[in-house]
């Protein structure tokens, strides 16, 4: 009786011809994995920062708040006030699709950075912008290069898309551009440069990027992922729009998750030379962007105090967690926005203790880094819950 209850759980009944046969789910995992693309099958899969309600539900706690999420680079000031407000004010228009051509929100980015509409295309998180790129330029003949410790999603990318990737090695957690420019054979199409990089924190400057972009080959396109540019005090963001108003083979990728405290929302864009933008617009859905979200991204871009107290909150949440990895004899690699990489000894075992403590980080090993994690810098109350739990788990540690 046990035994039948058991196998009726772990299996699926599908009907043929008029007769009930059982498969086992490995049967029909195996029937699945024939009829799937042959690439597929090798494909990883992206690990995200635990949600705090399902690590609450773990825990057994009613009350998602008593987590802290420290794991997925958010800001911890919760979404700009302006895009909240201009938020509620759109909720009433939900039951109409949104402006397919984000005429008002390409207006706004553009009058911002100073570019032309026709070279920004919208979408739903810089995520998607990476699988535009994806669908119009990579192939089995091509091939990507990136550093090793970047973003790892660029790689996940490539995957899909059958290319190659060739993966540099950083120098000191940082881009090292000679090496990616000596990298680049005959098939790369996409060169990918996190600037700055998660997980690792760091940047290149805009000197070392100019010297990349004069020297790269004219069959390449450079893809710069900005999605923590406006982290970065004004006078230290790299520019970059040059490129584009020059006509390179440039993508510029930003977003409002980081920076805007939208990240639910989903909302990104590419800023590119027009005929590049045209490409990326063809593989798009008609409605890839929420009205929601457009409306907020417009407000958003207006609140500069908002921007400001970001700013404020990181470069301070910096030197309090430089200080405390010091007084905790932990090496860090020194961060330039609002993340920090920091050797713990086993990361994967400190997450999972740290979790139990209450306070969510991002364990490293999917990037190659087993011994660390990565750790978003939050509000000061934040921070120091994370240094207090740390300091319990580690002794266990080590
Ligand atoms: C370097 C980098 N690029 C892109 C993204 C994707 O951001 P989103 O899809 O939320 O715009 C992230 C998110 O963590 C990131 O760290």
């Amino acid at each position: 009786m046990m035994k039948t209850k058991m196998m009726t759980m772990k299996t699926a009944r599908v009907k043929k011809k008029n007769e009930l046969q059982l498969f086992t789910s490995k049967d029909v995992m195996n029937r699945f994995l024939e009829l799937a693309n042959p690439w597929i099958k090798k494909l990883g899969t992206y690990e995200p920062g635990r949600p705090i309600e399902e690590v609450a539900r773990e825990l057994g706690f009613e009350d998602a708040s008593v987590i802290s999420k420290l794991a997925s680079n958010e800001n911890s000031l919760g979404p700009s006030p302006l895009a909240l407000k201009a938020m509620c004010a759109a909720a009433r228009t939900m039951h109409r699709y949104p402006d397919g051509n984000a005429y008002y929100l390409k207006k706004a980015i553009s009058a911002k950075i100073g570019v032309n509409p026709a070279q920004v295309l919208p979408a739903n998180g810089s995520n998607e912008v990476l699988e535009f790129i994806g669908r119009v330029f990579l192939g089995p003949d091509s091939g990507i290069v990136m550093a090793d410790r970047a973003f790892v999603v660029y790689k996940l990318i490539a995957a899909a898309f059958q290319a190659s990737v060739v993966s540099v090695p950083m120098k000191d957690y940082t881009h090292d551009l000679t090496a990616m420019l000596a990298a680049i054979k005959p098939g790369t199409r996409i060169v990918f440069i996190a600037n700055p990089n998660n997980p690792t924190s760091t940047m290149v400057d805009e000197k070392a990027l100019d010297k990349f972009m004069y020297n790269v080959p004219e069959n390449v396109i450079v893809v710069i992922d900005e999605a923590y540019i406006e982290l970065l005090p004004p006078s230290g963001q790299p520019d970059t729009l040059k490129y584009v108003k020059q006509d390179r083979n440039v993508i510029l990728m930003r977003t409002f998750s980081k920076t805007y405290g939208l990240a639910g929302l989903r909302i990104g864009y590419a800023i590119a030379p027009e005929a590049c933008i045209s490409l990326l617009n063809q593989v798009r859905q008609p409605f890839n962007v929420n009205s929601m979200a457009l409306a907020a991204a417009e407000a958003a871009l207006k609140d500069d105090s908002y921007v400001e107290r970001t700013r404020k909150m990181i470069s301070e949440g910096i030197v309090f967690f430089e200080k405390e990895f010091q007084r905790l004899g932990l090496s860090y690699v020194p961060a330039v926005v609002n993340f920090m990489l920091v050797e713990v000894g086993n990361g994967r075992k400190v997450f999972e203790r740290l979790m139990k403590e209450r306070v969510i980080v991002r364990p490293m090993d999917s990037y190659g880094l087993p011994g660390h994690v990565r750790i978003t810098i939050g509000m000061k109350r934040e921070n120091m819950k994370c240094i207090r739990a740390l300091e319990r788990v580690l002794p266990r540690e080590k």
